[in-house]
């Protein structure tokens, strides 16, 4: 029987050395989110799609803002894949591409805040 198409088109990402799903679990603890959680505006969350730039990598996810600079390195679908939602909403991409990872369970830690419509 043929493999099905999902299956087929799945492409091979190599992490570089010390960044497997231990290393993160262990970088992650160090990781200080802030408390409390501000309201950040789509229009801010836009300011942030720069994997160079100091001010991180974010982006919104089931209605959280994540700053996802620290975890690029230990996606195991590839830094690039990830950036395709750095500065947007994510929640769609991220739903198609694997409804089953529990990102609360992953980036807990790089929450920054609520994202909130512009006024
Ligand atoms: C911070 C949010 C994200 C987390 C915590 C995350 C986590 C993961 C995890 C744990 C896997 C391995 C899944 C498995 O082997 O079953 C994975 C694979 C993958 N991720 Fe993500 N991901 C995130 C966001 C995204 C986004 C937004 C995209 C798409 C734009 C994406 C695209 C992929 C792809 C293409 C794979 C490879 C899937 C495959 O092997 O077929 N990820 N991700």
């Amino acid at each position: 029987m043929p493999a099905p198409a999902a299956t087929s088109k799945r492409k091979k990402v190599t992490l570089t050395p010390g960044h497997s799903p231990l290393d993160w679990a262990r970088l992650k603890s160090s990781i200080q989110p802030p408390f409390p959680f501000r309201k950040i505006p789509l229009s801010e969350v836009k300011q942030h799609k720069d994997r160079n730039s100091p001010g991180g990598v974010w982006t919104v996810l089931n209605g959280k803002v994540y700053d996802m600079a620290p975890y690029l390195a230990f996606h195991p679908g590839g830094e690039d894949e990830l950036m395709r939602v750095a500065g947007r909403d994510g929640t769609r991409l991220f739903m198609l591409t694997h409804s089953w990872v529990n990102v609360d369970a992953i980036v807990d830690a790089c929450c920054i805040g609520i994202a909130v419509k512009d006024d």
